[in-house]
C-alpha cells in the first residue's frame, strides 16, 4: 500500500491482479483462462451477466438476453443479481424493478415438487432448464445460473449426482452458457476448490467472492472458460463494463495471500478430510423434533428446521424460529447465520453451520453441541406454547 495504492484498473493492470488471476486459474477447472476481479460477489454476478450478453452478441445473437436461474435463490444485492435471485423475502420489496428473469425449482430432494424418490430420480429438475429453455424460446436465452452447493436460503442444498453435468449437455444443445455461483461454495468451503469440481463439471462462467478475500477485503471475480474468452478477444470487442476499483491491487494482494495460506496449510485437505465427520454429527441432529434435513458437504451444512417433520412442514416465518436458535446458540458463544423462505418462498428456517477452515476438532465438537442445546432450549419454549 505505501508503494502505489491504487492505479485505474482501465489504463492499467497490476502485478498482483495478475498473479491473483494466474493463482485461480491453477486452481481452477481445465479450460478456465481468463479472471475479471470485481467487488463483490453481486458485481461479479453482474459482470458474467453482462460479459454472457457480450458473447452473444459478438457472434450475432443479439436476441440472447434473458438468463435461467432457480427459486429461492439469492446472487446478489444488485438488481441484476437480485433479479437472478429467487428468494422472495429478498425479491418482494423490488419487484416492480427486476428484470424479466424464468426461475426453475431448485433440486430440493427433501420437498421434490416431481415426487420423485431419490432411487427413481429422472432429474426433472435439471430438465426443468431445458422445459423453461424451450418454452421461452432457445434463440432468447443467453445462460442459466446455479449454485453447485446452495448458500443461506436453500440451506446449503448440494446437487444431487448428474445434476450439473445433465444442465451442462443442455446448455450444450441449446448454445446457452452455464454460470456456476460459487460464491459461497468456491475456495474449498467444500473441499475441494470449486464444488463443480465434486461433478467434474466445467461451467463457461464461475463467480466467486466471500472465501476469496478471507474476510480481509472486499472482493468478487469472475472465471471465465477459453470459449468465451475466445470469443470476446476474437471480436476485438472491450467488455463495455467494469468498476472504479475494478481489479484492485491491494484486493490482488490479499486474493494471492489467502490462496498461499490455504495452500501452505494444507486447509483445502483439512476441510476434505474433517468435513465427513462434521456431516456425520450433524446428521445425528436428524434425531432432534425441531430438525427435518441436514444437507451439505465440506465445511458447509444447513440444518433444516420444521413444525411436522412428517409432513416436513415448515413453521410461520412470524415465529422466528431459526432466529431464536441462533440467539440462543450466541448465549452460549457460537454465532450461525440463518436462512429462511426456503421451504417455499414464504416460510422455512435453515441454521447454517460455516466454520473457518482452521477450526480445531475440539470446536467443531463444540459447534454441533450448542447447536443441539439451543434446539432443546427452543423446542421446550415451543412446547410450552411461547
Ligand atoms: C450464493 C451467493 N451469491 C451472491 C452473493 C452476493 O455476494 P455479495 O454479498 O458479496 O455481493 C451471495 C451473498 O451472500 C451469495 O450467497
Amino acid at each position: 500500500m505505501s508503494e502505489l495504492q491504487f492505479a485505474y484498473s482501465g489504463n492499467f493492470s497490476s502485478s498482483e491482479e495478475d498473479a491473483l488471476a494466474r493463482a485461480l486459474i491453477d486452481k481452477a477447472p481445465e479450460g478456465i483462462t481468463k479472471v475479471w476481479l470485481t467487488t463483490s460477489g453481486s458485481t461479479a454476478n453482474e459482470s458474467a451477466l453482462k460479459m454472457a450478453r457480450q458473447y452473444h452478441l459478438s457472434r450475432g445473437n443479439s436476441q440472447k438476453t434473458k438468463v435461467i436461474s432457480r427459486w429461492h435463490s439469492y446472487h446478489g444485492s444488485t438488481i441484476g443479481a437480485m433479479s437472478l435471485s429467487g428468494s422472495g423475502p429478498r425479491r418482494r420489496p423490488y419487484e416492480p424493478y427486476l428484470l424479466d428473469v424464468p426461475h426453475v425449482p431448485p433440486p430440493d430432494c427433501y420437498r421434490c415438487p416431481w415426487g420423485a424418490r431419490p432411487e427413481s430420480c429422472a432429474l426433472a429438475c435439471a430438465d426443468a432448464f431445458e422445459k423453461e429453455i424451450l418454452a421461452v424460446g432457445s434463440e432468447y436465452i443467453s445462460a442459466v445460473m446455479v449454485e453447485p452447493v446452495a448458500g443461506a436460503p436453500l440451506g446449503a442444498l448440494v446437487s444431487p449426482p448428474g445434476y450439473l453435468r445433465r444442465i451442462r449437455d443442455i446448455c450444450d444443445r441449446h448454445d446457452v452458457l452455464m454460470i456456476a455461483d460459487e460464491i459461497v461454495s468456491g475456495m474449498c468451503r467444500t473441499g475441494e476448490w470449486f464444488a463443480v469440481q465434486h461433478d467434474d463439471v466445467v461451467p463457461d462462467m464461475l463467480t466467486l467472492a466471500k472465501g476469496l478475500g478471507g474476510g480481509y477485503v472486499p472482493i468478487g471475480a469472475v472465471l471465465l472458460h477459453d470459449r468465451i474468452n475466445a470469443v470476446l478477444e476474437g471480436a476485438g470487442v472491450a467488455v463495455n463494463h467494469g468498476e472504479s476499483f475494478t481489479g484492485h491491487r491491494i484486493m490482488g494482494a490479499a486474493g494471492q495471500a489467502v490462496i498461499e495460506f490455504i495452500d501452505t496449510e494444507g486447509l483445502a485437505d483439512r476441510v476434505a478430510s474433517k468435513g465427513p465427520a462434521l456431516e456425520a454429527d450433524l446428521t445425528k441432529l436428524t434425531a432432534h423434533p425441531l430438525v427435518g434435513i441436514v444437507r451439505g458437504r465440506g465445511f458447509l451444512y444447513g440444518v433444516e428446521l420444521v413444525k411436522d417433520k412428517t409432513e416436513r412442514r415448515p413453521f410461520s416465518r412470524d415465529d422466528k424460529v431459526s432466529e431464536r436458535v441462533a440467539e440462543a446458540a450466541a448465549r452460549r458463544h457460537v454465532l450461525f447465520q440463518t436462512g429462511n423462505a426456503g421451504a417455499d418462498g414464504q416460510d422455512g428456517d435453515t441454521i447454517m453451520i460455516a466454520p473457518p477452515y482452521v477450526t480445531s476438532d475440539a470446536d467443531l465438537k463444540q459447534i454441533v453441541s450448542v447447536l443441539s442445546d439451543a434446539l432443546d432450549e427452543v423446542a421446550i419454549e415451543i412446547e410450552a406454547g411461547a
